[in-house]
Order: structure tokens, then C-alpha cells, then sequence
């Protein structure tokens, strides 16, 4: 693609405002919050990041780093392993990062997405000093255009003190049109969001800038990552199955139609499979209103599935990334990039009733998921928008495999040893084994359900047990406080959940 630099910036006070990556990362200093533009490996500053991290071989300092959520192109593992970064907020799915968050490096502060906007508006936490933004054009009003996401970066914008933007030669021009940006007043001052269907248009194409802010414009070249998903296999297919039949008898029992509502799907695996598994259904003019638009999304677009989807931030395969980005214009009509505090807005997600489709790491037999810690302690990911979706939906799923690990681990336990969800928030439980609908059942039987349709076989018996001995000892939501974690414990004393025989035992 031959890209000529004056029809991207076509600001032209901006246009006297390109310098080097590294001329912007020497504005940064020791201690500054930074406010970078990227979403699940999607539309990530890129250059400045890494001049930074070539500062550091030289010079000692830290920065907060604030983001819409995970980003690419390695940047979370070397920013990391340089040993840059204080504290990252407010989601991350980098291997290396994990490691050292979990050693204790560096700080994390795993948040709901919908809501660091608002602390940011608030002043409930440190403002940004820098945002580091991508856009693929800089409009003659003077708006940026993101590029594959939006994120956070218009509240980054608006509340940084200094704005550098990387101008994306590789990203492709006919993005511009394809984002909504509406940024609410503040909390008090505010009045009702203006949307009632996913396809609603509220707000801007681009994000405007305040030119004073405007510390630098570098031209990068270097295209997204592509997404890590992994294809569905056929557990995966089981659970998109269940599901379906769960979604079937609610049309059954009048309480959704064909259309079904709109739908959000988390990120991961399981959800994308999950997704996949309506291409074969008899669902049709479906829409989407959620937060990343996962591979499973443009496909159903394609098979004819999907009339309309809202997203902040596209994370797709390379081969996706082809067909998608080559063919824009086609998708235009059908897709919409937002800002995620609106995409993972409460009130909008009560307003139109939104199907949540989220994946757990673990739950319980009382229906308290776990989706970010593992055995209580190691951060995974992070909550990132499942929790605005799953408290404020019509209808709160939540998908996993049934055990992990080769059999080693059951996702189904008697305690979570971690709540992100609690059981007054989720709906609907789905594993390859079954589905079980929590809807107007006490606590005794939703354990009963839980296991009987979501367990694994391997684990059925022990569960059992607990809840024959915890319901013996009484109470609304009974335990057996000493032995609730058990599985938790036999997992770091014998590698496995289940207590082994006294053969087994080395
Ligand atoms: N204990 C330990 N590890 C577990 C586990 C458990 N109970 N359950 C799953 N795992 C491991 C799997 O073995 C796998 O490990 P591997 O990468 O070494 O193979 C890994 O966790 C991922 O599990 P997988 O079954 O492949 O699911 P996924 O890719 O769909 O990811 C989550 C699942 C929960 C980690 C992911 O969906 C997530 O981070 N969710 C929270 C954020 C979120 O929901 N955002 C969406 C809002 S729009």
C-alpha cells in the first residue's frame, strides 16, 4: 500500500508536529502515569513503547502503564522484563507480565473495563501524565482516528496532560468511519446515554484533540498482532451445543425469539468456539454488543448471521486479519468500534438485555465463579469486562471445560478460591457435560444441579460427599468450612484435586 503522510495527517498546524519515537519517549519521566491506546492485541502504541524500553538499558525509572486491556506485539513482556513498570491497570494477558506480577515485580491492578474511565474522570486514582495513542488518520478538524481499537483512549486523551500520537502508515484508511465515540459528562452531571440499539451512532468519528496537548505525532509502520486464540476441538463444540439448547428452550418458553437478543461474548477459546457453534443453528438476525470482536464474529457477519455488531477493540487470526482488513468497506455498514466504558456500559447493558457469554477458570456448586486466579493466588488475566456484563445482563452465562489439566483439576469445586462473580450474578452454568440454569433455585439446589449436569464423572462422587456432609451440618448455603478448600490443597500437596488412595501416595 503506498501511503502518502499528508493525507493521514491532514491537520495542518499537527502536520508541523512530527518527531522521532525516540525525541517522544524522552518526554517521559521517572514516576509518570502512562495512558497507551490498545485493546487485546489490537491498536496498541507501538514505537514509544519501545524507545522507552531502549531508554532503560540506560537510565533507571518506572511508569504506571494504563490501557484499554491486553496489548501486543510483545509489549506487555518487554516493557515488563525491563523492569519498567510500577504498577498496569487494568488488564493484561502476557505470559512473561504474569510472571512478574506473581513473583511480585511490579504492580496490577485488575479492573472492571467499564470502570477506569470513570476513575479517571473521578480523580480516584493517578490521572494520566502521557497518553501514547494509535491512529490511522489525523482528521482537518483536528480528530484522531483510531485505528483497530478504541479502548480507552478518548478518556486517555482528554485527561492526559500531553498527548503523543503514532501515526500508523500500515493501518488501513478506510477504518475512518468505522468508530462511534461518545464521551459521557461526569458522574452527577450526567444524563442518560442516548442508545438504545447496538447499531445506534451517538457520538464522533474520531476523538477530538485539544491541539495545545499535542506533544509529538510519530509515523510508525508496524501492523497489530494477530490474536492467540486457539480453534474449537470438540469439547468445545459440546459446550456450544448445550448452549444452544439452553438459548432453544428459552425461545421455547417465550421468553426470547430467533432473533434472540443482543449478544456479548467474552475473549478466550471456549467463547469464540462457543460463538462459532451458531454458524450451523437456525438463529438468525442476530446482533452483537460487546467487547471484542473475536474471529466467530465476522464469520457469522459473512454466513449472513450477525446483521449488526458493536465492539471496542477487533482481535482477530492473521488469516482473519486478511479477509477483514482488505475488505472494510464491506464490513462498514455492519460493525462499530466504541469506547469501551460505553461498549461495557451498565446501563446499557440492562437497558437492552444483553445474552453475557463469559468463561470461568472455576466455579462452585453454589455458582460463585473464579475467572482470574489460579488456585486462589496466581493472577491469570484479569476480570476485564466480564463482570460489567454478567451483573447488568437479561441473561449471565458462564462456559468452561469441566476440568483442566488433563483430569487433574475440576473446574467444578465446593468453594472458588477466588470470587470475581458471585452467585447472585450468574445465570447459567455450561460444560461439555450440560447446562444448569441457577434461575429461581436456592442454594441446595443449585449444588445438586451443578453437579449432576456441569461436573466432570472423575469429580461427581467427592462432590457429592461435600454437600451430603455440609448439608448434615445445616444452613441456607451450607460448607464445611475445613474441608471447603480440600481440592485446593490436594492440588499444591499431590499435583491433583481429588484426594489420592494411600497406594497413590509416594
Ligand atoms: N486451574 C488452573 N488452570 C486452569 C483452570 C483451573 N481451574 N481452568 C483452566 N485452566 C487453564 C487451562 O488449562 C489453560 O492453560 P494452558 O494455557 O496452559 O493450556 C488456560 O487456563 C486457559 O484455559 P482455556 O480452557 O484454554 O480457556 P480460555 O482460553 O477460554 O481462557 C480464561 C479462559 C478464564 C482464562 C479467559 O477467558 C479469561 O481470562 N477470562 C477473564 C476475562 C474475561 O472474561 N474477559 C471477557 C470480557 S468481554
Amino acid at each position: 500500500m503506498t501511503v502518502k503522510i499528508e493525507d493521514r495527517l491532514r491537520h495542518a498546524e499537527l502536520s508541523k508536529k512530527v518527531i522521532t519515537a525516540e525525541e517522544a519517549a524522552s518526554l517521559i519521566q521517572d514516576g509518570m502515569a502512562l495512558g497507551l491506546s490498545g485493546f487485546t492485541r489490537s491498536g496498541d502504541a507501538k514505537a514509544v513503547p519501545m524507545a522507552l524500553v531502549e531508554r532503560s538499558k540506560n537510565e533507571k525509572f518506572k511508569v504506571d502503564v494504563y490501557t484499554g486491556a491486553s496489548l501486543g506485539s510483545d509489549i506487555d513482556t518487554i516493557m515488563s522484563d525491563a523492569g519498567i513498570i510500577g504498577k498496569r491497570v487494568p488488564f493484561q494477558s502476557d505470559s512473561a507480565m504474569r510472571g512478574h506480577i506473581n513473583n511480585g515485580d511490579m504492580y496490577y491492578i485488575d479492573q472492571h473495563l467499564s470502570i477506569t474511565a470513570e476513575y479517571l474522570r473521578q480523580g480516584a486514582m493517578k490521572g494520566v501524565d502521557v497518553a501514547i495513542i494509535e491512529a490511522v488518520a489525523i482528521t482537518e478538524d483536528g480528530m484522531l482516528i483510531p485505528t483497530t481499537s478504541v479502548g480507552n483512549s478518548p478518556i486517555f486523551i482528554k485527561t492526559a496532560d500531553k498527548v503523543i500520537i503514532e501515526l500508523n502508515l500500515s493501518s488501513y484508511p478506510a477504518l475512518e468511519g468505522m468508530h462511534d465515540i461518545y464521551i459521557p459528562d461526569n458522574q452527577g452531571e450526567r444524563g442518560p446515554i442516548p442508545l438504545l440499539n447496538a447499531s445506534d451512532r451517538i457520538g464522533t468519528i474520531g476523538i477530538p484533540l485539544d491541539l495545545d496537548k499535542v506533544a509529538g505525532i510519530v509515523i510508525t509502520n508496524q501492523e497489530d498482532s494477530e490474536s492467540a486464540i486457539v480453534p474449537p476441538d470438540a469439547e468445545t463444540d459440546q459446550i456450544a451445543s448445550h448452549l444452544l439448547g439452553f438459548l432453544r428452550n428459552e425461545i421455547k418458553e417465550g421468553r426470547l425469539t430467533e432473533e434472540l437478543a443482543p449478544m456479548q461474548s467474552g475473549v478466550g477459546s471456549v467463547a469464540n468456539a462457543v460463538l462459532h457453534g451458531m454458524l450451523d443453528s437456525e438463529f438468525k438476525d442476530l446482533e452483537v454488543y460487546s467487547e471484542v470482536l473475536q474471529d466467530a464474529v465476522f464469520d457469522l457477519i459473512d454466513a449472513g448471521k450477525v446483521k449488526f455488531a458493536s465492539g471496542c477493540s477487533t482481535t482477530l487470526s492473521q488469516e482473519k486479519m486478511e479477509s477483514v482488513y482488505h475488505n472494510l468497506e464491506k464490513y462498514k455498514e455492519k460493525v462499530l468500534l466504541r469506547p469501551q466504558e460505553i461498549s461495557n456500559h451498565p446501563e446499557l447493558i440492562r437497558r437492552m438485555g444483553l445474552i453475557a457469554i463469559n468463561t470461568a477458570l472455576e466455579l462452585d456448586i453454589y455458582g460463585n465463579v473464579n475467572s482470574t486466579h489460579v488456585s486462589g493466588t496466581k493472577m491469570m488475566n484479569g476480570i476485564g469486562g466480564s463482570g460489567d456484563f454478567t451483573r447488568n445482563s437479561r441473561v449471565s452465562i458462564f462456559v468452561t471445560k469441566s476440568y483442566a489439566k488433563g483430569g487433574k483439576i475440576s473446574s467444578v469445586v465446593p468453594f472458588v478460591s477466588h470470587v470475581d462473580h458471585t452467585e447472585h450474578d450468574v445465570d447459567v452454568i455450561v460444560t461439555e457435560q450440560g447446562y444448569a440454569d441457577l434461575r429461581g433455585l436456592a442454594p441446595r439446589e443449585r449444588a445438586a444441579l451443578i453437579i449432576e449436569n456441569c461436573a466432570h464423572p472423575k469429580f461427581k462422587d467427592a462432590l457429592n460427599a461435600y454437600v451430603e456432609e455440609a448439608n448434615a451440618r445445616g444452613g441456607q448455603t451450607p460448607h464445611v468450612l475445613e474441608k471447603a478448600f480440600e481440592f485446593h490443597t490436594n492440588l499444591a500437596k499431590y499435583g491433583q484435586m481429588l484426594t489420592p488412595e494411600p497406594e497413590e501416595v509416594k
